[in-house]
């Protein structure tokens, strides 16, 4: 008989030198453990060492100048996830995404479909801020976008709102203007979770005629929120 894949024999023999075996956790052999089968307890331990490895990133030039990785904040078994487009200045000081003017429009919106801010999980596609604020480059979004895949993977939401053309051109590997992409659902990955687009709350700070727009999109959201639960 074997015992945690060795014979009884080469167990007694560990066993006396008090070598401990490794053992798997489950009895699924392992190249057949995929992110889908891991279960919800597994999963949240593997935050710790994500966010940990999101600080210490140096896979980009961003990190000599940022002071601290924004990692996302909020609700890791959230049914939908807000995913926005780099920390501003304010973010790269509290360490936390959205905590500036479009943060708190942000909330409003959230809010306006039902949906407070700490049952949501909120992240952006690049974890470092930029400097000047500027658009991020697409070596950069390449860089950091597998931190954002392993949060999806883990979260596994049930819907996904892509705020501002570069969440969305890069979630969606798209070209489109974001008045285009805007007002669909679309399938993210290989579960195909559902994903609107809609505009940055910074855009609609400084053009709050699009607001109508936002709303739409936000009900659609809803809509789909309300369906799946
Ligand atoms: N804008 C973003 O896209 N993300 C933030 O976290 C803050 C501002």
């Amino acid at each position: 008989m074997a015992i945690h894949g060795q014979t009884k024999n080469q167990y007694r023999a560990l066993r006396a030198m008090a070598i401990e075996s490794w053992e798997l956790r489950s009895n699924q052999p392992i190249d057949e453990i995929t992110p889908d089968s891991i279960s919800h307890n597994q999963k949240k331990n593997d935050w710790p060492s994500l966010n940990t490895r999101i600080c210490n990133c140096t896979a980009c030039d961003l990190h000599v100048h940022r002071i601290q990785a924004v990692c996302g904040a909020g609700n890791v078994n959230a049914d939908c996830l807000i995913i926005g487009e780099a920390p501003g200045a304010e973010e790269d000081g509290k360490g936390e995404p959205f905590v500036g003017p479009a943060g708190m429009l942000l909330n409003e919106m959230l809010s306006s479909i039902g949906l407070d801010r700490n049952v949501v999980f909120v992240a952006n596609i690049l974890k470092c801020r930029p400097p000047q604020n500027r658009d991020p480059s697409l070596t950069e979004i390449a860089k950091c976008l597998p931190y954002l895949e392993e949060q999806i993977a883990l979260i596994d939401p049930k819907l996904i709102i892509a705020v501002g053309r570069i969440a969305a051109q890069s979630l969606l590997n798209s070209n489109q203007a974001i008045g285009r992409m805007r007002g669909e659902i679309y399938q993210y990955g290989k579960n195909h979770i559902p994903l609107v687009v809609t505009y940055h709350p910074a855009y609609l700070l400084r053009s709050p005629a699009q607001k109508a727009k936002s709303w739409n999109d936000l009900l659609l959201a809803h809509n789909i929120l309300n369906q799946v639960n």
